[in-house]
């Protein structure tokens, strides 16, 4: 077998300010990429199925057969939690709310959602005014709520969640805390890749993500981003300390 040659000299690293902004372009690319399949997803697989739904309940219609009507009817309904099923994936993958009717107003709706989905007790404690962001910034916070809430939903059993957005002259600072499960570090390293993707965007943007959290005492995941009031452009390099 033959021994690989060790280079002599490390690869040289590339500085931080290109690291940051590579992972930027990244984001970048994979939000154009998901707006594409969320475009075709709507324009064809949802256009198919809803010309599909119409021609079953045409035949419904004809049929003289209760047989083949009670079916059509089966189908029906299958066909119906598939559209709901591909509506959610679709509003998922876009972030069209967050576009047409800003940032506020998504996070609104996603802690509806969740509440309506769960039972739990929404709080949100959010500005009163918002000026829109840098638009890296607000698709960063946006996901972030959206992932989550998601966790909350899938993980946490609390029985009341808050989400709280705070804004400073030169740093924004999101919070997303329940009341419920908790959870090792371990498991959060083991598992998936909702919060190193949440904590990888953050850093992206030169800012940072703490999670604090204990076994039945709770969640609370804690984003801050460079932000400026005017809407300018921190320079991501100049941003926030990062923490582990
Ligand atoms: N709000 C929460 N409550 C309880 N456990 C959580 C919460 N958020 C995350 N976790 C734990 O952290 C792990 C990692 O979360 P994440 O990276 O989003 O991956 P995934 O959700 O795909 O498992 C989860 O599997 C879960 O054990
Ligand atoms: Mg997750």
């Amino acid at each position: 077998m033959s021994v690989k040659a060790v280079p002599k000299t490390a690869p040289i690293a590339a500085p931080v300010s290109e690291a940051v902004e590579l992972s930027r372009q990244l984001l970048k690319a994979q939000e154009e990429e998901r707006r594409r399949i969320s475009r075709e997803l709507h324009d064809e697989t949802g256009q198919a199925l809803m010309v599909l739904r119409f021609q079953l309940e045409l035949l419904a219609g004809e049929t003289q057969s209760e047989e083949v009507a009670a079916k059509i009817r089966e189908a029906l309904d299958v066909l119906d939690r598939t559209i709901e099923g591909l509506r959610r994936t679709i509003a998922r993958l876009s972030p069209r709310v967050l576009e047409e009717f800003g940032l506020l107003t998504a996070i609104r709706r996603q802690a509806k959602l969740l509440a309506k989905h769960t039972g739990m007790k929404p709080r949100l404690e959010l500005p009163e005014n918002w000026t829109p962001a840098d638009h890296d910034v607000e698709v960063a916070l946006y996901r972030s709520v959206q992932e989550a809430l998601h966790n909350v939903a899938k993980h946490s059993q609390a029985a009341n969640f808050t989400v709280r957005l705070e804004v400073a002259s030169e740093k924004v600072t999101l919070q997303i805390e329940d009341d419920g499960a908790g959870f090792s570090r371990r498991a959060a390293h083991i598992r998936g890749f909702g919060l190193t993707g949440m904590r990888e965007r953050a850093a992206a943007l030169g800012g940072l993500m703490r999670i604090r959290t204990e076994r039945g005492k709770g969640t609370n995941i804690q984003i801050q981003l460079p932000w400026a009031a005017n809407g300018r452009k921190q320079n991501a390099t100049r941003g926030l300390q990062h923490a582990s």
